[in-house]
């Protein structure tokens, strides 16, 4: 079981949502925290609430070219960094035949692109630790495709590719590696989630609205970080959509054709 006390965490996407409970949560935990997203103001209202050493780096996940510099940041501010959660992100509601290619690139820029860059800028600094435990938060979207999730879930299966590989490469640097994959949790992510075109889908949809809370999802994700576990799966009765999928794929597409992508 490791402990988080006094561990240097860094969360993206802690703005709000799933990352937002995170930082709560681990306050409680004992840890210093590192905020970022693209929204300052915002970080700051959350790092007013964190009754704990707080560092608040905005960054946009789309724009790689300062990550290495952010990572030195946080060095130089902590003297390590312990825990990075890969949690920013943005989703999709729309068909693939409707989505733009700019679409599928923004998301696949933001989801993927953006994780794998600061994993990058974090890494040579646990190597050099020889510890360091690295998050993403993929998805139920990351185990299979959903409708109106045709990049989404794509960006969501290449986090896991990555990091299982990562898995892998970084044991003999006693790195760990932790992927999440939430079910619907009620957060703001189908408001800001895009349509084809590039416009905020902007509706809270149904499958968000009966959700688990964030708050649950944030307790499960460190529940997972302490018992290092490889996977780490949140959500309501729809994760149990993984095992049925494993072990009798027929019968869950034929449950998954019959359910509402909003
Ligand atoms: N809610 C669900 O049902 C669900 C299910 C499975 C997986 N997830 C995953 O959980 C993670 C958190 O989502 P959420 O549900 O908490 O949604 P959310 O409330 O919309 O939060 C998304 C966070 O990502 C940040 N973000 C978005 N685009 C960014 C960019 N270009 N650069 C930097 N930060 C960016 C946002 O902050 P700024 O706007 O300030 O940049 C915000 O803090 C996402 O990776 C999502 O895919 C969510």
């Amino acid at each position: 079981m490791s402990e988080l006390k006094n561990k240097v965490v860094w969360i993206t996407g802690a703005s709000s949502g799933i990352g937002q409970a995170l930082a709560f949560a681990m306050v409680k935990e004992g840890a210093k925290l590192v905020l970022s997203s693209r929204r300052e103001q915002e970080l700051n209202e959350v790092a007013k609430k964190c009754s704990c050493e707080v560092l608040i780096l905005p960054l946009d996940l789309s724009d790689q070219s300062k990550f290495n510099n952010l990572a030195k940041q946080v060095v130089e501010h902590f003297g390590s960094i312990d825990v990075l959660i890969n949690n920013g992100g943005i989703s999709q509601r729309s068909e693939a035949a409707q989505t733009s290619l700019e679409v599928d690139r923004k998301l696949m820029e933001v989801n993927y692109f953006g994780a794998a860059a600061l994993t990058k800028a974090v890494l040579p600094i646990m190597q050099k630790q020889k510890s360091g435990h690295l998050v993403a938060i993929s998805s139920l979207s990351g185990k299979f495709g959903f409708f109106l999730r045709s990049a989404y879930s794509a960006s969501k299966f290449a986090l896991v590719g990555f990091y299982e590989s990562l898995r892998l490469e970084e044991e003999k640097n006693n790195i760990k590696v932790s992927i999440v994959f939430p079910g619907f949790v009620h957060t703001n992510i189908s408001q800001n989630a895009l349509s084809g075109d590039g416009q905020k889908h902007a509706k809270l949809d149904n499958n968000q609205k009966g959700g688990i809370s964030s708050e649950k999802c944030a307790r499960d994700i460190i529940r997972g970080i302490k018992k290092d576990k490889h996977e780490i799966i949140s959500g309501g009765s729809e994760k149990w959509g993984i095992l049925v999928n494993r072990l009798f794929p027929n019968l869950f597409y034929r449950i998954l054709r019959k359910k509402s992508g909003e």
